[in-house]
């Protein structure tokens, strides 16, 4: 289970991106935040900006979509260059579907859950899926606390991921930070979105390096 480190670049300069996706280099991939207002309460970036900051790096993109319609929406994010795409299990109406039409297209189809969102019922469509991400905060807003609530429910993913032999990543989104990753990697997390924890340290390179090594531990 090799350990993954993703900045967000949410807690990044939004109009100097190509330089903050430069200045986490090591970085397994880029996590972008796409938010739309009816999701969550906020609103980031879309298609033409995703398109522009996948010409401008070589970092791979982790799209994760806070959005309404994912159905309708996440392909023109595969095709607008994303190696990985999130839309929320709240939100699809259609998750196999979906996801399906993510991977047909060519990148890796990802699925989210809310704090509040079980994983239960979703047992039967994880092999569907290349990763699942459980947020570790309510999603909208980056630099809040991390929900200690949540191991639990880390912990039963990784149990589900290993009862059905599954290769599925297991992403943790909000409060990771030097403090907390190491829970979150012994619950059973194995790609950890950081966005204030990187971007808000003097050397976000060098934040990247001590989370990994810390998740390593
Ligand atoms: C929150 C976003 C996160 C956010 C995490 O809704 O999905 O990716 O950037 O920020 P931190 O790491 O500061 O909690
Ligand atoms: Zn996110």
């Amino acid at each position: 289970m090799a350990v993954q480190i993703n900045p967000s670049i949410l807690s990044a300069d939004f109009a100097r991106l190509a330089d903050e996706a430069r200045a986490v280099d090591g970085a397994d991939w880029l996590h972008v935040d796409v938010m739309d207002n009816h999701f969550v309460p906020n609103l980031t970036l879309g298609v033409p900006i995703v398109e522009s900051l996948a010409r401008a790096t070589d970092i791979p993109l982790d799209c994760h979509l806070m959005i309404e319609q994912p159905d309708r929406w996440a392909p023109q994010y595969v095709e607008a260059g994303a190696g990985s795409v999130t839309f929320h299990a709240e939100a699809a109406a259609a998750p196999v579907r979906l996801a399906r039409e993510i991977r047909a297209k060519g990148a890796r189809a990802s699925m989210a859950l809310k704090p509040a969102t079980p994983i239960e019922p979703y047992e039967d469509l994880l092999p569907e899926l290349d990763m699942l991400l459980i947020m570790t905060v309510e999603p909208g807003f980056g630099g809040q606390s991390f929900l200690d609530i949540m191991l639990p429910k880390i912990r039963r993913t990784r149990e589900l991921i290993a009862k059905h032999g599954l290769e599925l990543w297991l992403q943790i989104d909000g409060g990771v930070s030097a403090t907390t990753i190491e829970r979150c990697a012994e619950a059973g997390a194995d790609v950890f979105v950081a966005g204030s924890a990187v971007y808000g340290a003097d050397d976000p390179a060098d934040a990247v390096r001590g989370l990994r090594t810390l998740a390593e531990s």
